[in-house]
């Protein structure tokens, strides 16, 4: 175990034997221990149930793509659509089948001859393929959608398994609503369909009705009640409306379960499925407490989040655990300070394991001097403790008013922190014409080795004037490409600081300015950007 009662996180699991070796190698004494454990075949229904979701329909070369990605992965299964729904979805699951290879290609079918038709037409050319069978369980599906006794179900699902054996020798069924089935004839239905011939059973939460504690408890009855179980796949499905569609999965692995149905992002009907990236990496995370495994890579799911959320036009919320933008990212000084001296203070997954390059100190106003000493020192810059000082309040300072602080923001502080600037030019004086129903015009007064130069401009606003200005004075262009402004005191009277940065030529400058007149610290802040390029010209 590893700190504060964690298991290793990184790290193989008897860390004595492994104290004195490197990272890599315990990585790899990590994935030899995983491989002896059971595995958990991975099965990816993002094609089938994840497009169920409102506007997430995807199209046949969107489908080709993702199922690329998701052999890359390393799933077992890909069920790559339901081909009887519509017959642009059978062309899509059939290009599937044609052109991806390594996983098993599985097409969704009523227990009807006509679904399962489809499903075969849409499957056959797979490398291995799979008819994927199911039909209602649970009274309240027998009774209100189906219209049938239990007896007469249980026939129409052997048949239906008998009819998709003669195309195809992986025959998988789900008791669909199984949670809400009656125990006694939830086995019956599983040790017939066995019997019949089906390979994998699948035992769905289709309405995410179950807690952890009981759906396990329902996997382990059913492999105590079913033997025929012992030499059959036994699968689960569950969906995550009361949240819990990852927690019942793992529970249901704890207890036998050796394949588990899931989607990328946990996109899918209503709250969505279980979402494939949280089991891979718990299962790898707390592999001790499992032992059990799956073949997925691991580095390829961010890559895969990405393109699932950019195909289906769904965002993935910023907290999503594994796949979210924030899922990874340090923002408060305690934190950054702790990763900053050891990620494993306060990061129990590398982000570099689910392919995402780094973890993200993000700066803030939150932010330690750790993280920012950190920034500064990646950014190349080594500071004395005076210069980091007067860096540090500045940084402050701008943070106040900015939600992040990125790189280049950073070095604008530095820059105008500690390179003094010879004025070519200095600022002389500046009036504004401005109101609702003309041209802002500005004329502007510098100073050049002791001459006045003066000259007038209109603009899109009084500031894009006196800059357009100061522009014809000095005889060059700029661009501009960040502006911040901000009052340094408190009152009526409140100085007001501006930063800009532009482009002139082909490089970017820095400018700060303050004045108690907005358009006037706006206008030095450019003069100030300008004098630095001539300075660097020189
Ligand atoms: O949720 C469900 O029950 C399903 C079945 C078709 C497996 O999606
Ligand atoms: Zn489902």
């Amino acid at each position: 175990m590893g700190l504060a009662g964690l298991p290793d996180l990184h790290d193989a699991p008897d860390e004595s034997d492994l104290i004195d070796l490197t990272f890599q190698e315990r990585f790899r004494e990590k994935r030899k221990d995983e491989n002896m454990s059971r595995k958990i075949h991975v099965f990816d229904t993002t094609l089938r149930d994840g497009e169920q979701v409102p506007g997430a329909k995807l199209n046949k070369r969107q489908k080709i793509e993702i199922a690329q990605q998701l052999a890359k992965l390393g799933v077992d299964v890909i069920e790559a659509g339901f081909p009887c729904s519509s017959p642009g979805d059978l062309r899509a699951v059939k290009a599937v089948s044609e052109q991806v290879r390594g996983p098993i290609i599985a097409g969704l079918a009523r227990a009807v001859d006509l679904d399962i038709d489809a499903a075969w037409e849409a499957v056959r050319e797979a490398e291995r393929p799979r008819i994927h069978v199911f039909l209602g369980s649970s009274d309240v599906h027998l009774q209100k959608k189906l219209r049938q006794d239990r007896e007469s179900a249980l026939q129409m699902a052997v048949a239906a398994v008998r009819y998709a054996k003669r195309y195809c020798e992986d025959v998988e069924y789900s008791t669909e609503d199984a949670s809400r089935t009656d125990f006694e004839y939830l086995c019956r239905i599983v040790d017939a369909v066995i019997r019949a011939g089906a390979t994998v059973v699948n035992i769905p939460d289709t309405v995410g009705y179950a807690v952890p504690e009981e759906f396990g408890d329902l996997i382990r009855r059913l492999k105590e009640h079913v033997p025929a179980l012992d030499k059959t796949t036994l699968s689960v499905h569950c969906h995550n409306d009361l949240g819990l569609a990852v927690s019942n999965s793992m529970a249901a692995i704890r207890n036998g379960a050796n394949q588990v149905e899931c989607t990328i992002n946990g996109t899918g009907e209503r709250a969505g499925n279980a979402s494939l990236e949280e089991i891979v990496m718990i299962l790898r995370t707390r592999h001790a407490m499992y032992d059990a495994h799956t073949d997925i890579r691991s580095e390829e799911i961010y890559r895969t989040s990405r393109m699932v959320s950019r195909l289906m036009n769904v965002p993935v919320q910023p907290n999503k655990a594994i796949v979210g933008s924030n899922a990874f990212a340090h923002s408060s000084g305690v934190h950054q300070d702790g990763v900053l001296k050891d990620r494993s203070t306060y990061e129990i997954m590398k982000p570099e394991d689910v392919g995402i390059r780094q973890s993200r100190i993000v700066l803030t106003a939150r932010s330690g001097r750790a993280a920012l000493k950190h920034r500064l020192n990646d950014l190349g810059y080594n500071l004395e403790p005076d210069q980091f000082e007067r860096i540090h309040n500045r940084f402050l300072n701008v943070a106040d008013r900015k939600k992040e602080i990125g790189s280049e923001d950073l070095k604008s502080i530095v820059e105008i922190e500690l390179t003094k600037v010879p004025e070519t030019y200095t600022f002389h004086s500046l009036q504004i014409m401005s109101g609702n129903t003309m041209v802002p015009l500005a004329s502007v007064t510098l100073i050049k080795e002791g001459e006045e130069v003066t000259d007038a401009a209109a603009g899109n606003g009084p500031v894009d004037a006196a800059f357009a200005c100061i522009d014809r004075i000095v005889g060059r262009t700029g661009i501009l490409r960040d502006y911040d402004l901000k009052a340094v005191t408190m009152g009526k009277d409140a100085l007001g600081e501006a930063m800009v940065r532009v482009e002139i030529g082909d490089a970017v400058y820095s400018g700060i300015g303050t004045s108690p007149d907005v358009i006037e610290a706006s206008a030095r802040a450019y003069l100030n950007a300008h004098n630095r390029s001539f300075a660097n010209s020189h």
